[in-house]
């Protein structure tokens, strides 16, 4: 069950920091920065920040738990992962399949709002923002990007170029090698945004806006928190399970799977902790919506002292959170291809960074006024962009970790599930956490995610 095919040690992390690094990496990205800061803001602060909080202790931490798991124990992509685990039952496969399409549709359109950030950063550097702090001319500004084909074409080139190279040099001198250096520097510029932020007169009310209650909350917000848990952490679709397939036979799930959900964690109450106070201190409104880091941020930050400074190092952040995640993504459908057919890594890597490229053109046209932007906003109601969005966060998500869930908690028996939790960590041995853990991915996580998705269909 657990022998490695064609894997070999350079397969494998060099570390365990080399692997909550990458998986780190995953988690962090634009979730935490550029969506979690504009949620929190649309959903009134504090009380949504403490149920996301929730989530993520309660459900999202043992569905990594479960995920990492899969792949140590399988040293395999997730499909064969599956195959492996349940001897073969090709119901489970589908879960991992699903994972894999859902990895392969998100990344096609992550890289366009990667791209708005490369695009932003280039602003930053060259210095080609309005001159004036009318709002108007910025949400010009940001209109013209998503609406223009050229950008978006141009950027999503850029952005999927440097992704593909990345996956192309492998595990250890590819991905580790990027996440170690990637995220100790999105650790230090998120460092020096914060303790700037701190200088700021909007420092106090953006403390009492995260952190205070708030009674905009609602059901709704609740689900949002949810769902959005999920995709923060990377969970159910396999990538997590991926990076997990490259942990050595007794490295530790349970401390690590720990480590990565504080790291996702403190980044996004960092990444409020840096927005809120610059807007606020002239005066933002805090819930702007997906605008908020493209539109509210550079006519604040502009404002302010060291603005210009301020909004290179905020998009140099945004571009290695979201570079890093990206290439999980991809190493993901890449796993796949070498592990279930056999390919090279060069054949794997260059083949699905061309197929994502492609895939995401309609992405990149769905600013603009031709079929795949307002053609299908009137059939369908929403872009080729938000259609993606909407069947990979809202149902494949969802859908996958339902899977790992019950897959962990009842296919798995329940010797083999105490053993692969206890092996190569301290906490495993703690008899109630691994009591609660279970209690977690048998009942709780199923149950909450099925009324997620009732909610959804409008049923509840
Ligand atoms: N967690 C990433 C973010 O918050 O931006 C997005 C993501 C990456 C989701 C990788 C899923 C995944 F497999």
């Amino acid at each position: 069950m657990t022998d490695r095919a064609n894997r070999n040690s350079s397969s494998q992390w060099q570390s365990s920091i080399g692997f909550i690094a990458a998986a780190a990496g995953s988690a962090v990205g634009l979730g935490n920065i550029w969506k979690f800061p504009y949620i929190t803001g649309e959903n009134g602060g504090g009380t949504f920040v403490l149920f996301y909080l929730l989530c993520i202790a309660v459900l999202g931490l043992p569905i990594m738990v479960a995920e990492v798991m899969i792949g140590r124990t399988s040293q395999s992509s997730p499909v064969r992962a599956f195959q492996r685990l349940s001897m073969g039952n090709s119901w489970w496969q589908v879960v991992g399949a699903l994972g894999v399409f859902a990895g392969i549709l998100i990344l096609s359109y992550y890289s366009i709002v990667a791209g708005w950030g490369l695009h932003y950063l280039l602003l930053s550097i060259v210095g080609g923002f309005p001159q004036d702090s009318n709002p108007q001319a910025y949400t010009d500004l940001f209109d013209s990007l998503v609406q223009s084909v050229r950008l978006n074409i141009w950027w999503h080139t850029v952005f999927m170029g440097i992704t593909t190279l990345v996956v192309l040099r492998g595990i250890r001198g590819g991905i580790e090698r990027f996440a170690n250096w990637g995220m100790l520097a999105l650790f230090l510029l998120l460092g020096g945004l914060a303790i700037y932020g701190t200088t700021l007169p909007g420092f106090f009310p953006a403390i009492e806006f995260v952190f205070g209650f708030s009674d905009n909350f609602t059901w709704k917000s609740a689900l949002e928190a949810l769902g959005h848990a999920f995709f923060s952490l990377s969970l159910g679709i396999g990538a997590m399970l991926t990076y997990g397939s490259y942990l050595k036979r007794h490295d530790d799930v349970v401390g690590t799977s720990i480590a990565i959900a504080i790291a996702d964690t403190v980044v996004a109450i960092g990444a409020c902790l840096v927005l809120f106070p610059i807007a606020f201190s002239v005066g933002l409104e805090p819930s702007a919506g997906p605008g908020l880091i493209f539109i509210n941020i550079p006519i604040a930050l502009l404002q302010l002292p060291f603005g210009q400074i301020g909004l290179l190092v905020f998009f140099l952040l945004l571009l290695l959170a979201a570079l890093t995640s990206a290439i999980s993504l991809l190493e993901m459908a890449v796993a796949f291809f070498i592990d279930s057919l056999g390919w090279t890594r060069t054949l794997a890597t260059s083949t699905m960074g061309g197929f994502i490229y492609l895939l995401g053109i309609p992405s990149a046209l769905s600013g603009g006024e031709g079929f795949f932007g307002a053609g299908l906003r009137q059939i369908l109601g929403m872009t080729w962009f938000d259609a993606a969005d909407y069947l990979a966060s809202n149902w494949l998500l969802p859908l996958g970790g339902i899977g790992i869930s019950l897959f962990v908690g009842w296919r798995l028996n329940s010797q083999q599930r105490v053993t692969e939790f206890r092996d190569g960590s301290r906490l495993g041995s703690w008899q109630w956490l691994y009591f609660l853990w279970v209690l977690a991915i048998r009942w709780l996580s199923p149950i909450v995610i099925v009324l997620v998705m009732l909610y959804n269909l409008e049923i509840l």
